[in-house]
């Protein structure tokens, strides 16, 4: 399973690269925003931190507005993956930067249907967002196992990649159903290593050391 960090912010790209365990970046404008930088200088930094897939998203909603942007993001560096809304204009776009081989990430999927389209657009990855839904009763995790269940029947080759992740059964739960990717919060990825039995048995081992060191 791949581990994509989903933020804009540069020290937590950077503390989650040195820990060897990141695989890419996803941002979106929510998060950009936040970091009130130029978007064209925010990429080129990340680029150079993670070698692999940093989608950036587009903020047109014509067909022609879109693809004019992914061409842009897409020339900054090799890595750029476009992130595009699930919406019809979007879908048309996918398919268009498919036969480029230009590689694309179609979020604010909510639904089976929705994911389906990407895949038949040739998307490269589809971003199902699992926080959001449950945020509305609804199981955002049944819709991850609904879509790696529809791509393995038909062989798509988009890959799943599990958004909107607020807590680490999200990210076990997607790693149970076989999902190809996680995109995790920074605050999610500490909460990865947290259990109070590590805690206590280092303080152990450490106190039961010194212990035995003073005689
Ligand atoms: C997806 O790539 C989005 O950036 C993200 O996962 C949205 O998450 P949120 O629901 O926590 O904003």
């Amino acid at each position: 399973m791949k581990f994509f960090i989903d933020t804009a912010n540069i020290d937590e790209i950077k503390e989650a690269s040195s820990m060897g365990i990141l695989d890419g970046v996803t941002t979106n404008p929510s998060l950009v925003a936040k970091e009130g930088k130029n978007f064209k200088e925010l990429l080129e930094e990340i680029v150079k931190v993670v070698d692999g897939p940093i989608s950036a998203e587009v903020v047109s909603t014509d067909y022609e507005g879109m693809l004019k942007e992914a061409e842009e993001l897409a020339a900054i560096h090799p890595n750029i993956v476009i992130k595009i809304p699930l919406i019809p204009e979007g879908i048309k776009v996918v398919k268009t930067l498919s036969g480029k081989n230009i590689k694309t990430n179609v979020t604010l999927c909510f639904s089976a249907s929705q994911a389906i389209l990407a895949a038949k657009a040739g998307a490269t990855y589809i971003s199902p967002f699992v926080g959001r839904l449950d945020d509305i009763s609804h199981s955002g995790m049944d819709l991850i196992e609904q879509i790696v269940q529809i791509y393995n029947n038909y062989g798509y080759q988009t890959q799943v990649l599990v958004a909107s992740i607020r807590h680490p059964l999200h990210l076990v739960e997607s790693a149970m159903m076989g999902a190809d990717v996680a995109t995790i919060p920074f605050s999610v990825i500490q909460k990865l290593f947290s259990h109070p039995l590590t805690d206590i048995g280092l303080e152990k081992f450490l106190n039961d050391w010194k212990k035995q060191n003073k005689k």
